[in-house]
């Protein structure tokens, strides 16, 4: 969604804004603009379609002199993508620009004040209302504008602003919404995520909801809501920029399927010591936990089917209830949740709108929330009461991979946990679960070294119209993910099925060459499922099963092609099931050229309602 850059400092602004915007992309948007203010006023460039677009407008940067800037990539909200609603945006006369990720719930009241004072609107977005809303309190002190503006919008909001009266500062204001600020020497930063601005520094300071900042090329202010200074921390990010950068791979989503094994071994390893399970920061004891009377896991999209998967483990395991719900849905639904309710928020950006006000609301009514999280610093991590960070490095791909994975081994580390301190797993067990922990990194490479047979298999399959996931169990949970992933990135039609309720309906559209793909690794109900199988090919389906190496042979007499996955134990299974299916999808993207790591409307990280 939206992408926020802004520079303040002694170069010139635009080359480092467009820098910014690039690697900004990869959160999905339709439009882009730049601002840079100099002592002749603001200039600004803005257009529907690609950054590379604006970057031709204005010759790579060149043709805008100026030390400080802001830029903008714009997911469209309100109003449709087009140059008049692309940011930045002036104020009526040109004095202030914006630029703003988020919502502004109230903007037509807030439109209809201003206009009824006689303010002229360009464009349908709620953000000129904001910046005309700014320049109504400006009376020669921006600052105190944009708290006085502050106060009266609601909603959601990460605003870059800046003066021409004023031009050596940029003023930034969060709420709901990501933003960050970039500390450098003689020249400082603002950015919705690091990616932005690792190339200049790595020293960052996270804005806090109704935190407002002043950046100047020395100095750094940060004022909360009512404008009293408050001291932030700096935070050093360690990741390594080639981590955001494709590293020759054609595409981020084959660069993180690929880095998979080693993001879960980075998740997983240093929690495992002296063959248990740790968890740094997260103590429950045992009363808490058996006075649990439900434990809900929240989220959106492939974090939300992170949870499917757990809910199984976790209850078969832990005889204790586990609900999976939408975070969409949870924040509106009156949850039933108490102090005797743990709520699991999963997140890789840690900054998903609905997400957050799930957490939010969960706490509201007095449950613990532990959040699993892949961005450090962010809103879930930093609100949650306890936070288990997914080692992934950044994920740039717009369809989760290596995120959901790490997601998957962090609730694998969360049942161990949960069931030692309960005292109902026998140390057999236990053991036999941290060795299987302890294998699966390996395990995943050796699906990856047959990736040639999935590509195989996608040449034969990538122009279906239509295309049925079925499985049982965890089975059913992966073919949830396995066909989102397909839709997302080959637009194809794709549905998933509990295997056993095809005969309730959807079996009706089973024809002479519908490809079925049937996820049978869960061995325990293999009989069923392959019953299962028998009735879409005897009605004309092509079958391609997902099961493991020891079933492949029975597996095999009722389908048209096969793609097998070491043996496992079962809790660990879903975490080699859904590589195939991952790599599935890529291929067949693949052969029907579509834009892989960027799909049509869809946007990386979430972060309005
Ligand atoms: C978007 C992404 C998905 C992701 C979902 C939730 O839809 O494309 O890959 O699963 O948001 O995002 P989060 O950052 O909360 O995990």
């Amino acid at each position: 969604m939206c992408g926020i850059v802004g520079y303040v400092g002694s170069r010139q602004a635009a080359p480092i804004m467009l820098e910014g915007l690039k690697r900004l992309e990869y959160r999905g948007y339709d439009s882009a603009g730049i601002v840079v203010c100099s002592d002749e006023g603001l200039t600004l460039c803005k257009t529907k379609g690609y950054v590379d677009h604006l970057n031709e407008m204005v010759c790579n940067g060149d043709a805008l002199t100026g030390s400080v800037g802001l830029g903008h990539t714009r997911w469209a909200t309100h109003g449709r993508p087009s140059d008049e609603n692309a940011h930045p945006h002036l104020s009526d006369g040109g004095k202030i620009a914006v630029v703003h990720n988020g919502i502004i719930e109230n903007y037509a009241q807030l439109r209809e004040m201003l206009a009824a004072k006689g303010v002229t609107f360009k464009s349908e977005t709620d953000t000129e209302v904001a910046v005309n809303l700014i320049s109504y309190f400006y009376e020669g002190d921006l600052l105190k504008a944009v708290s006085e503006a502050a106060l009266r919008m609601e909603g959601s909001y990460a605003l870059g602003i800046l003066c021409e009266d004023c031009p050596d500062t940029v003023v930034a204001v969060r709420k709901e919404s990501p933003l960050i600020l970039g500390i450098g020497e003689g020249e400082n930063f603002l950015a919705s995520d690091v990616t932005a601005l690792i190339r200049h520094t790595r020293d960052v300071i996270y804005l806090e909801d109704g935190e407002i900042a002043t950046l100047t090329k020395g100095e750094v202010k940060v004022y909360s809501r009512d404008l009293v200074e408050v001291k932030k921390k700096t935070t050093h990010i360690d990741w390594d920029i080639s981590a955001a950068e494709k590293g020759g791979y054609e595409h981020f989503m084959f660069k993180e399927i690929m880095e998979q094994p080693e993001a879960i071994r980075k998740t997983i390893t240093p929690r495992l010591r002296g063959g248990r399970v740790v968890l740094d920061g997260i103590d429950f004891s045992p009363e808490y936990i058996k006075g649990l009377r439900k434990i809900y896991i929240v989220g959106c999209g492939s974090a939300y089917l992170v949870g499917v998967v757990a809910k199984y483990n976790m209850e078969k395991m832990l005889r204790i209830p586990v609900e999976t719900a939408l975070a969409s849905e949870f924040r509106y639904a009156s949850p039933l949740v108490g102090e005797d309710t743990l709520v699991i928020c999963i997140s890789q950006s840690g900054e998903t709108a609905d997400t957050i006000a799930a957490m939010r609301e969960a706490r509201r009514l007095g449950a613990k929330v532990l959040s699993i999280v892949n961005v450090m610093g962010s809103t879930i991590a930093n609100e949650s009461d306890y936070c288990v960070y997914t080692w992934a490095g950044p994920e740039i791909a717009v369809a989760t991979t290596k995120a959901y994975s790490t997601q998957l081994a962090v609730t694998y580390l969360l049942t161990l946990y949960f069931a030692e301190r309960l005292g109902i797993i026998s140390d057999e067990s236990y053991s036999e679960l941290v060795a299987a922990l302890q294998m699966l990194p390996e395990k995943v490479e050796e699906i990856l070294k047959n990736k040639e047979h999935i590509q195989y298999l996608a040449s034969l399959y990538f122009n279906k119209d239509n295309i049925f996931f079925i499985g049982r169990n965890i089975d059913y949970a992966l073919t949830l993910e396995a066909s989102l992933k397909l839709k997302e990135i080959s637009y194809i039609h794709s549905d998933a099925y509990a295997a056993g309720e095809l005969k309730h309906g959807t079996i009706s559209l089973i024809e002479d060459g519908t490809l079925v793909i049937a996820m049978a690794s869960y061995v325990q109900l293999l009989e069923k499922t392959v019953s299962n199988i028998v009735e879409v090919r005897s009605r004309g389906a092509e079958i391609l099963t997902l099961t493991t190496q020891s079933a492949e042979e029975q597996i095999s007499h009722v389908s048209d092609n096969v793609i097998t996955i070491p043996d496992a134990h079962e809790m660990i299974l879903p975490s080699l099931a859904v590589v195939p299916m991952q790599l599935f999808a890529y291929y067949v993207a693949l052969s029907r050229g579509c834009s892989i790591d960027k799909p049509r409307n869809l946007a990386k990280s979430v972060t309005v309602e």
